[in-house]
Protein backbone atom coordinates (compact mmCIF):
# COMPACT_ATOMS: atom_id res chain seq x y z
CA UNK A 1 0.00 0.00 0.00
CA UNK A 2 1.08 3.40 -0.92
CA UNK A 3 0.68 5.51 2.22
CA UNK A 4 1.43 9.29 2.68
CA UNK A 5 2.11 11.16 6.33
CA UNK A 6 1.42 14.50 6.05
CA UNK A 7 3.53 16.37 9.20
CA UNK A 8 6.56 15.19 10.36
CA UNK A 9 6.08 16.10 14.16
CA UNK A 10 5.91 13.84 17.10
CA UNK A 11 3.14 11.95 15.33
CA UNK A 12 4.02 11.81 12.14
CA UNK A 13 7.22 10.44 12.13
CA UNK A 14 6.15 7.87 14.51
CA UNK A 15 3.17 6.94 12.60
CA UNK A 16 5.51 6.63 8.79
CA UNK A 17 8.33 4.97 10.23
CA UNK A 18 6.34 2.51 12.10
CA UNK A 19 3.50 2.54 8.97
CA UNK A 20 7.17 1.58 6.77
CA UNK A 21 8.46 -1.06 9.11
CA UNK A 22 4.79 -3.19 8.28
CA UNK A 23 6.03 -2.94 4.87
CA UNK A 24 4.05 -0.50 3.54
CA UNK A 25 5.97 2.30 0.90
CA UNK A 26 5.38 5.66 3.09
CA UNK A 27 6.18 8.83 1.93
CA UNK A 28 6.16 11.47 4.90
CA UNK A 29 5.38 15.34 3.97
CA UNK A 30 6.37 18.28 5.82
CA UNK A 31 6.40 21.57 4.78
CA UNK A 32 9.51 22.54 7.00
CA UNK A 33 12.02 22.13 4.62
CA UNK A 34 15.18 21.76 6.94
CA UNK A 35 12.89 18.87 9.19
CA UNK A 36 12.95 16.91 5.98
CA UNK A 37 16.35 17.51 4.75
CA UNK A 38 17.58 16.18 8.64
CA UNK A 39 15.13 13.04 8.38
CA UNK A 40 16.94 12.24 5.31
CA UNK A 41 20.12 11.75 6.67
CA UNK A 42 18.81 9.65 9.23
CA UNK A 43 18.80 12.41 12.19
CA UNK A 44 15.62 12.19 14.04
CA UNK A 45 14.35 15.49 15.10
CA UNK A 46 12.73 14.30 18.16
CA UNK A 47 14.24 12.08 21.32
CA UNK A 48 12.29 9.86 21.35
CA UNK A 49 13.46 6.17 22.15
CA UNK A 50 13.69 3.39 19.50
CA UNK A 51 12.95 6.01 16.73
CA UNK A 52 16.24 6.76 15.92
CA UNK A 53 17.51 3.23 14.67
CA UNK A 54 13.60 2.46 12.93
CA UNK A 55 13.84 5.51 10.77
CA UNK A 56 17.71 4.40 9.61
CA UNK A 57 16.60 1.19 9.18
CA UNK A 58 13.36 1.94 6.98
CA UNK A 59 15.54 4.50 5.32
CA UNK A 60 18.30 1.81 4.47
CA UNK A 61 15.73 -0.78 3.16
CA UNK A 62 14.11 2.36 0.74
CA UNK A 63 10.72 1.54 2.40
CA UNK A 64 10.49 5.06 3.45
CA UNK A 65 10.72 8.64 1.36
CA UNK A 66 11.04 12.07 2.80
CA UNK A 67 9.86 15.05 0.78
CA UNK A 68 8.46 19.04 1.42
CA UNK A 69 6.58 18.46 -1.99
CA UNK A 70 2.65 17.88 -2.30
CA UNK A 71 3.53 16.77 -5.79
CA UNK A 72 5.79 13.98 -4.66
CA UNK A 73 2.88 12.15 -3.37
CA UNK A 74 0.11 12.55 -6.15
CA UNK A 75 0.05 9.16 -6.68
CA UNK A 76 -0.44 8.02 -3.12
CA UNK A 77 -3.92 5.78 -1.72
CA UNK A 78 -4.00 6.69 1.57
CA UNK A 79 -2.89 9.87 3.07
CA UNK A 80 -2.92 10.62 6.73
CA UNK A 81 -2.99 13.82 8.40
CA UNK A 82 -0.40 14.80 11.41
CA UNK A 83 -0.09 18.42 11.21
CA UNK A 84 -0.30 20.38 14.35
CA UNK A 85 -3.42 21.79 15.70
CA UNK A 86 -2.60 24.08 18.52
CA UNK A 87 -5.08 26.76 20.85
CA UNK A 88 -4.10 29.69 20.11
CA UNK A 89 -5.76 33.55 21.28
CA UNK A 90 -8.77 31.54 22.86
CA UNK A 91 -9.35 29.44 19.55
CA UNK A 92 -8.66 25.75 17.91
CA UNK A 93 -6.29 27.00 15.47
CA UNK A 94 -7.38 24.59 12.31
CA UNK A 95 -5.09 26.69 9.75
CA UNK A 96 -2.34 24.02 9.41
CA UNK A 97 -4.72 20.84 8.96
CA UNK A 98 -7.15 22.86 5.91
CA UNK A 99 -4.27 24.04 4.34
CA UNK A 100 -2.56 20.44 4.29
CA UNK A 101 -6.35 19.13 2.68
CA UNK A 102 -6.39 21.93 -0.13
CA UNK A 103 -2.89 20.97 -1.18
CA UNK A 104 -4.03 17.19 -1.08
CA UNK A 105 -6.92 18.30 -2.90
CA UNK A 106 -5.22 20.07 -5.51
CA UNK A 107 -2.97 16.80 -6.34
CA UNK A 108 -4.53 13.69 -5.91
CA UNK A 109 -5.84 10.85 -7.94
CA UNK A 110 -9.17 9.40 -7.78
CA UNK A 111 -10.04 6.83 -5.03
CA UNK A 112 -8.20 8.06 -2.42
CA UNK A 113 -8.59 7.88 1.05
CA UNK A 114 -8.11 10.99 3.87
CA UNK A 115 -7.43 10.07 7.39
CA UNK A 116 -7.44 12.67 9.94
CA UNK A 117 -4.82 11.55 12.78
CA UNK A 118 -4.38 14.84 14.09
CA UNK A 119 -6.31 15.84 17.14
CA UNK A 120 -9.23 18.04 15.80
CA UNK A 121 -12.07 19.94 17.10
CA UNK A 122 -15.52 18.47 17.47
CA UNK A 123 -17.28 19.15 14.12
CA UNK A 124 -13.65 19.51 12.22
CA UNK A 125 -14.90 16.35 9.68
CA UNK A 126 -17.97 17.45 8.65
CA UNK A 127 -16.45 20.69 8.13
CA UNK A 128 -14.14 19.85 6.20
CA UNK A 129 -15.82 16.85 4.34
CA UNK A 130 -17.72 19.82 3.11
CA UNK A 131 -14.25 21.32 1.62
CA UNK A 132 -13.67 17.72 0.15
CA UNK A 133 -17.43 18.30 -1.43
CA UNK A 134 -17.24 21.22 -2.67
CA UNK A 135 -13.30 20.80 -4.25
CA UNK A 136 -12.94 17.56 -5.55
CA UNK A 137 -14.71 17.67 -8.41
CA UNK A 138 -15.42 14.07 -9.90
CA UNK A 139 -12.56 12.87 -8.01
CA UNK A 140 -14.14 9.77 -5.83
CA UNK A 141 -12.36 11.36 -2.50
CA UNK A 142 -12.94 9.33 1.19
CA UNK A 143 -12.53 11.01 4.32
CA UNK A 144 -12.12 9.91 8.03
CA UNK A 145 -11.30 10.17 11.46
CA UNK A 146 -8.14 8.18 13.44
CA UNK A 147 -7.19 9.84 16.39
CA UNK A 148 -4.21 8.82 17.78
CA UNK A 149 -3.26 7.80 21.53
CA UNK A 150 0.42 7.37 21.36
CA UNK A 151 2.54 9.10 24.50
CA UNK A 152 5.90 10.80 23.95
CA UNK A 153 8.53 9.04 25.52
CA UNK A 154 7.04 5.52 24.70
CA UNK A 155 5.53 6.77 21.34
CA UNK A 156 6.99 3.94 19.26
CA UNK A 157 6.23 0.84 21.47
CA UNK A 158 2.57 2.63 21.81
CA UNK A 159 2.24 2.59 18.02
CA UNK A 160 3.36 -0.84 17.81
CA UNK A 161 1.01 -2.18 20.49
CA UNK A 162 -1.76 -0.03 20.75
CA UNK A 163 -4.69 -1.03 22.76
CA UNK A 164 -7.07 0.39 21.05
CA UNK A 165 -7.41 1.50 17.11
CA UNK A 166 -10.37 4.16 16.83
CA UNK A 167 -11.48 4.67 13.58
CA UNK A 168 -14.46 7.13 12.57
CA UNK A 169 -16.31 6.62 9.18
CA UNK A 170 -19.55 7.43 7.28
CA UNK A 171 -18.40 5.15 4.85
CA UNK A 172 -18.80 1.56 5.62
CA UNK A 173 -17.13 0.82 2.36
CA UNK A 174 -13.49 2.41 3.40
CA UNK A 175 -13.55 -0.31 6.70
CA UNK A 176 -11.60 -2.81 4.52
CA UNK A 177 -8.97 -0.17 3.88
CA UNK A 178 -8.27 0.86 6.73
CA UNK A 179 -7.74 -2.49 7.92
CA UNK A 180 -5.24 -2.82 4.83
CA UNK A 181 -2.91 -0.43 6.80
CA UNK A 182 -3.08 -2.63 10.45
CA UNK A 183 -2.48 -5.45 8.11
CA UNK A 184 -1.06 -7.75 11.33
CA UNK A 185 -3.13 -10.07 12.96
CA UNK A 186 -3.13 -8.51 16.24
CA UNK A 187 -4.42 -5.00 15.25
CA UNK A 188 -7.21 -6.30 13.90
CA UNK A 189 -9.65 -7.05 16.44
CA UNK A 190 -8.41 -3.27 18.42
CA UNK A 191 -10.28 -1.78 15.79
CA UNK A 192 -13.21 0.15 17.27
CA UNK A 193 -15.57 1.07 14.33
CA UNK A 194 -17.43 4.13 15.13
CA UNK A 195 -18.94 8.01 13.66
CA UNK A 196 -16.53 11.09 12.70
CA UNK A 197 -18.18 12.69 15.68
CA UNK A 198 -17.71 9.80 17.88
CA UNK A 199 -14.08 8.93 17.15
CA UNK A 200 -13.58 13.06 17.21
CA UNK A 201 -15.03 13.42 20.94
CA UNK A 202 -13.33 9.64 22.43
CA UNK A 203 -9.91 11.57 21.59
CA UNK A 204 -10.75 14.74 23.36
CA UNK A 205 -12.77 12.48 26.29
CA UNK A 206 -9.80 10.31 27.02
CA UNK A 207 -7.26 13.40 27.41
CA UNK A 208 -9.70 15.50 29.21
CA UNK A 209 -10.53 12.02 31.66
CA UNK A 210 -6.45 11.75 32.39
CA UNK A 211 -5.78 15.30 32.58
CA UNK A 212 -8.76 15.84 35.49
CA UNK A 213 -7.24 12.27 37.19
CA UNK A 214 -4.20 14.24 37.37
CA UNK A 215 -6.16 17.60 38.82
CA UNK A 216 -8.01 15.41 41.32
CA UNK A 217 -4.69 13.97 42.62
CA UNK A 218 -3.32 17.32 42.97
CA UNK A 219 -6.61 18.58 45.22
CA UNK A 220 -5.90 15.89 47.32
CA UNK A 221 -2.65 16.86 47.69
CA UNK A 222 -3.72 20.71 48.67
CA UNK A 223 -5.71 18.92 51.21
CA UNK A 224 -3.40 16.23 52.32
CA UNK A 225 -0.68 19.22 52.66
CA UNK A 226 -2.86 21.17 55.18
CA UNK A 227 -4.04 17.94 57.47
CA UNK A 228 -0.42 16.13 58.33
CA UNK A 229 -1.33 13.35 55.48
CA UNK A 230 0.93 11.84 52.82
CA UNK A 231 -0.18 12.06 49.65
CA UNK A 232 2.18 9.27 48.46
CA UNK A 233 0.41 6.93 50.86
CA UNK A 234 -3.01 7.94 49.98
CA UNK A 235 -1.84 7.59 46.83
CA UNK A 236 -1.45 3.69 47.21
CA UNK A 237 -4.64 3.41 48.85
CA UNK A 238 -6.31 4.82 46.25
CA UNK A 239 -4.49 3.37 43.26
CA UNK A 240 -4.90 -0.61 44.74
CA UNK A 241 -8.51 0.12 43.82
CA UNK A 242 -8.56 -1.86 41.01
CA UNK A 243 -12.04 0.86 39.86
CA UNK A 244 -9.56 3.40 39.90
CA UNK A 245 -5.99 1.89 39.00
CA UNK A 246 -2.79 3.56 39.80
CA UNK A 247 -2.13 5.50 36.62
CA UNK A 248 -2.03 9.05 36.86
CA UNK A 249 -2.25 9.08 40.29
CA UNK A 250 1.30 11.22 40.74
CA UNK A 251 0.63 14.50 42.12
CA UNK A 252 3.52 17.04 41.54
CA UNK A 253 3.20 20.27 39.79
CA UNK A 254 0.69 19.53 37.07
CA UNK A 255 0.16 18.37 33.68
CA UNK A 256 1.73 20.46 30.68
CA UNK A 257 2.49 19.11 27.28
CA UNK A 258 1.58 20.02 23.63
CA UNK A 259 -1.91 17.50 24.09
CA UNK A 260 -3.92 17.83 27.79
CA UNK A 261 -4.10 21.81 28.21
CA UNK A 262 -4.73 22.58 24.84
CA UNK A 263 -7.23 19.55 24.17
CA UNK A 264 -8.95 20.50 27.39
CA UNK A 265 -9.78 24.27 26.36
CA UNK A 266 -10.51 22.96 23.01
CA UNK A 267 -13.18 20.75 24.25
CA UNK A 268 -14.47 23.27 26.81
CA UNK A 269 -14.19 25.84 23.76
CA UNK A 270 -16.66 23.35 22.09
CA UNK A 271 -19.20 23.33 25.40
CA UNK A 272 -19.49 27.00 25.18
CA UNK A 273 -20.39 26.96 21.35
CA UNK A 274 -22.74 24.38 23.08
CA UNK A 275 -23.76 26.69 25.04
CA UNK A 276 -23.13 24.28 27.66
CA UNK A 277 -21.88 25.28 31.52
CA UNK A 278 -18.44 25.04 32.83
CA UNK A 279 -17.80 22.08 34.62
CA UNK A 280 -15.04 19.45 35.54
CA UNK A 281 -13.32 20.46 32.97
CA UNK A 282 -12.79 23.58 33.19
CA UNK A 283 -12.11 23.05 36.99
CA UNK A 284 -9.19 20.06 35.99
CA UNK A 285 -7.65 23.51 33.84
CA UNK A 286 -7.99 25.77 36.95
CA UNK A 287 -6.17 23.71 39.11
CA UNK A 288 -3.43 22.68 37.27
CA UNK A 289 -3.02 26.77 37.66
CA UNK A 290 -3.36 26.27 41.03
CA UNK A 291 -1.03 23.84 41.47
CA UNK A 292 1.53 25.05 40.30
CA UNK A 293 1.06 28.45 41.99
CA UNK A 294 1.23 26.24 45.18
CA UNK A 295 4.50 25.19 44.66
CA UNK A 296 6.02 28.30 43.96
CA UNK A 297 4.30 29.45 47.14
CA UNK A 298 5.54 27.32 49.09
CA UNK A 299 9.45 28.04 47.49
CA UNK A 300 9.07 31.51 48.48
CA UNK A 301 7.63 30.80 51.79
CA UNK A 302 10.91 29.36 52.52
CA UNK A 303 12.74 32.09 51.39
CA UNK A 304 10.81 34.62 53.47
CA UNK A 305 11.28 31.94 56.65
CA UNK A 306 14.88 31.29 56.41
CA UNK A 307 14.90 35.40 55.61
CA UNK A 308 16.80 34.90 52.61
CA UNK A 309 17.49 38.44 50.42
CA UNK A 310 16.89 38.43 47.11
CA UNK A 311 20.83 38.64 45.90
CA UNK A 312 21.43 35.66 48.15
CA UNK A 313 18.29 33.99 46.21
CA UNK A 314 19.66 31.30 43.67
CA UNK A 315 17.89 28.25 42.49
CA UNK A 316 18.68 25.39 40.31
CA UNK A 317 16.07 23.75 38.42
CA UNK A 318 15.93 20.06 36.96
CA UNK A 319 14.08 19.02 33.75
CA UNK A 320 12.62 21.38 31.33
CA UNK A 321 10.71 18.98 28.93
CA UNK A 322 6.97 18.78 30.12
CA UNK A 323 7.57 14.72 31.00
CA UNK A 324 10.21 12.60 30.99
CA UNK A 325 12.36 10.32 28.21
CA UNK A 326 10.96 13.66 25.87
CA UNK A 327 12.69 16.86 24.41
CA UNK A 328 9.28 18.45 23.94
CA UNK A 329 9.09 21.81 25.49
CA UNK A 330 5.99 22.59 24.91
CA UNK A 331 3.61 24.32 27.63
CA UNK A 332 5.73 22.59 30.02
CA UNK A 333 4.96 22.83 33.71
CA UNK A 334 8.56 23.64 34.33
CA UNK A 335 8.69 26.66 31.63
CA UNK A 336 5.73 28.34 33.86
CA UNK A 337 7.79 27.10 37.22
CA UNK A 338 11.02 29.31 35.91
CA UNK A 339 8.74 32.50 34.47
CA UNK A 340 6.98 32.41 37.96
CA UNK A 341 10.25 32.44 39.82
CA UNK A 342 12.75 34.32 38.06
CA UNK A 343 11.55 37.75 39.89
CA UNK A 344 11.90 36.16 43.10
CA UNK A 345 16.01 35.05 42.13
CA UNK A 346 19.05 36.45 41.53
CA UNK A 347 20.20 33.63 38.89
CA UNK A 348 18.80 30.74 37.96
CA UNK A 349 20.54 27.23 36.61
CA UNK A 350 18.86 24.96 34.50
CA UNK A 351 19.76 21.34 33.61
CA UNK A 352 18.37 19.00 31.15
CA UNK A 353 19.29 15.73 30.23
CA UNK A 354 18.12 16.14 26.61
CA UNK A 355 16.72 19.82 25.94
CA UNK A 356 19.27 21.53 24.05
CA UNK A 357 20.56 25.28 25.50
CA UNK A 358 19.30 27.34 22.67
CA UNK A 359 16.04 25.81 22.77
CA UNK A 360 15.20 26.11 26.34
CA UNK A 361 16.54 29.77 26.63
CA UNK A 362 14.39 30.70 23.71
CA UNK A 363 11.64 30.32 26.03
CA UNK A 364 12.70 32.66 28.12
CA UNK A 365 13.81 35.46 25.50
CA UNK A 366 17.74 34.53 26.53
CA UNK A 367 16.78 35.93 29.97
CA UNK A 368 20.64 36.68 31.23
CA UNK A 369 19.51 35.74 35.19
CA UNK A 370 19.41 32.11 33.12
CA UNK A 371 22.61 29.35 32.86
CA UNK A 372 22.18 26.12 31.23
CA UNK A 373 24.42 23.78 32.58
CA UNK A 374 25.21 20.29 30.60
CA UNK A 375 26.46 18.51 33.87
CA UNK A 376 23.68 18.41 36.45
CA UNK A 377 26.05 18.28 39.63
CA UNK A 378 27.84 21.37 38.23
CA UNK A 379 24.90 23.23 38.05
CA UNK A 380 23.39 22.76 42.00
CA UNK A 381 26.69 25.07 42.69
CA UNK A 382 26.35 27.85 44.73
CA UNK A 383 22.55 27.82 44.62
CA UNK A 384 20.19 27.99 47.63
CA UNK A 385 17.73 24.67 46.87
CA UNK A 386 17.19 22.33 44.04
CA UNK A 387 13.74 22.20 42.39
CA UNK A 388 12.83 18.93 40.41
CA UNK A 389 10.41 19.94 37.85
CA UNK A 390 10.23 16.79 35.81
CA UNK A 391 10.64 13.39 36.75
CA UNK A 392 13.83 11.89 35.17
CA UNK A 393 15.07 8.28 36.14
CA UNK A 394 18.11 10.27 36.45
CA UNK A 395 17.33 12.48 39.29
CA UNK A 396 15.26 9.92 41.46
CA UNK A 397 18.88 8.06 42.60
CA UNK A 398 20.71 11.52 43.83
CA UNK A 399 24.44 11.10 44.72
CA UNK A 400 23.80 12.91 48.67
CA UNK A 401 27.59 13.44 47.81
CA UNK A 402 27.19 16.05 45.37
CA UNK A 403 24.31 18.19 46.79
CA UNK A 404 25.36 20.53 49.42
CA UNK A 405 21.89 23.01 49.46
CA UNK A 406 19.79 23.95 51.72
CA UNK A 407 16.76 22.20 50.70
CA UNK A 408 14.94 20.23 48.00
CA UNK A 409 11.68 21.39 46.37
CA UNK A 410 10.74 17.88 44.81
CA UNK A 411 7.71 19.34 42.59
CA UNK A 412 7.28 15.29 41.17
CA UNK A 413 8.06 13.64 44.41
CA UNK A 414 10.61 11.63 43.00
CA UNK A 415 13.32 11.82 45.39
CA UNK A 416 13.49 10.06 48.62
CA UNK A 417 12.64 12.40 51.47
CA UNK A 418 14.02 10.69 54.20
CA UNK A 419 17.38 10.08 52.59
CA UNK A 420 17.34 13.90 51.95
CA UNK A 421 16.70 15.01 55.64
CA UNK A 422 19.42 12.40 56.75
CA UNK A 423 22.15 14.20 54.69
CA UNK A 424 20.84 17.47 56.71
CA UNK A 425 18.71 19.06 53.66
CA UNK A 426 15.70 20.49 53.90
CA UNK A 427 12.91 18.40 51.75
CA UNK A 428 9.67 20.54 49.92
CA UNK A 429 7.49 17.75 48.65
CA UNK A 430 3.59 18.25 47.31
CA UNK A 431 0.90 16.94 49.56
CA UNK A 432 3.39 15.97 52.41
CA UNK A 433 2.38 17.31 55.12
N1 LIG B 1 2.44 14.87 20.46
C1 LIG B 1 1.65 13.95 20.98
O1 LIG B 1 1.99 13.27 21.95
C2 LIG B 1 0.30 13.68 20.36
C3 LIG B 1 -0.41 12.52 20.74
C4 LIG B 1 -1.65 12.27 20.16
C5 LIG B 1 -2.18 13.18 19.25
N2 LIG B 1 -1.47 14.31 18.92
C6 LIG B 1 -2.05 15.20 17.92
O2 LIG B 1 -1.37 14.95 16.68
C7 LIG B 1 -1.21 16.18 15.92
C8 LIG B 1 0.24 16.41 15.63
O3 LIG B 1 0.93 16.62 16.85
P1 LIG B 1 2.51 16.67 16.90
O4 LIG B 1 2.87 16.74 18.33
O5 LIG B 1 3.07 15.58 16.07
O6 LIG B 1 2.78 18.07 16.19
P2 LIG B 1 4.19 18.68 15.72
O7 LIG B 1 4.08 20.14 15.89
O8 LIG B 1 5.30 17.95 16.38
O9 LIG B 1 4.25 18.33 14.16
C9 LIG B 1 3.40 18.87 13.20
C10 LIG B 1 4.16 18.95 11.89
O10 LIG B 1 3.24 19.29 10.87
C11 LIG B 1 3.91 20.16 9.94
N3 LIG B 1 2.90 20.91 9.18
C12 LIG B 1 2.06 21.87 9.62
N4 LIG B 1 1.26 22.30 8.63
C13 LIG B 1 1.62 21.59 7.52
C14 LIG B 1 1.15 21.57 6.18
N5 LIG B 1 0.15 22.36 5.77
N6 LIG B 1 1.73 20.71 5.30
C15 LIG B 1 2.75 19.91 5.70
N7 LIG B 1 3.24 19.89 6.96
C16 LIG B 1 2.66 20.71 7.86
C17 LIG B 1 4.78 21.02 10.82
O11 LIG B 1 5.85 21.59 10.08
C18 LIG B 1 5.25 20.00 11.87
O12 LIG B 1 6.48 19.42 11.53
C19 LIG B 1 -1.87 17.26 16.77
O13 LIG B 1 -3.18 17.42 16.35
C20 LIG B 1 -1.83 16.68 18.18
O14 LIG B 1 -2.86 17.20 18.99
C21 LIG B 1 -0.25 14.57 19.45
Amino acid sequence: MKISVIGAGYVGLVTGVCLSSFGHRVTILDKNNSKIRSLTKGNSIIFEKDLPELLRKQLKKKKLLLTSSYDDVAQNDVFIICVDTPFINKKPYKKNLIDSIESLLSVISDDSLIIIKSTAPIGTFREIESLVNKRKMKKNVSLCVHPEFLREGSAVSDFLNPERIVFGTSNPSDIDLFKEIYCKDSFQEKILIMSPESAELTKYAANGFLATKISFINEISRISERCGADIEEIKLGLGTDSRIGDQFLNSGIGFGGSCFPKDLQSLSFKKSQLRLPDGILEAALDGNELQLQNFVDKILEFKKENKISFENFSLCIWGMSFKPNTNDLRDSQSIKLVQKLIKHCKKINIYDPVCKKNEILKQFSNNSKLTIFNEKYKSIKNTVGLVIATEWDEFKNLDFDLVKTKVIFDGRNCIDKIKCNKNNIQYVGIGRG
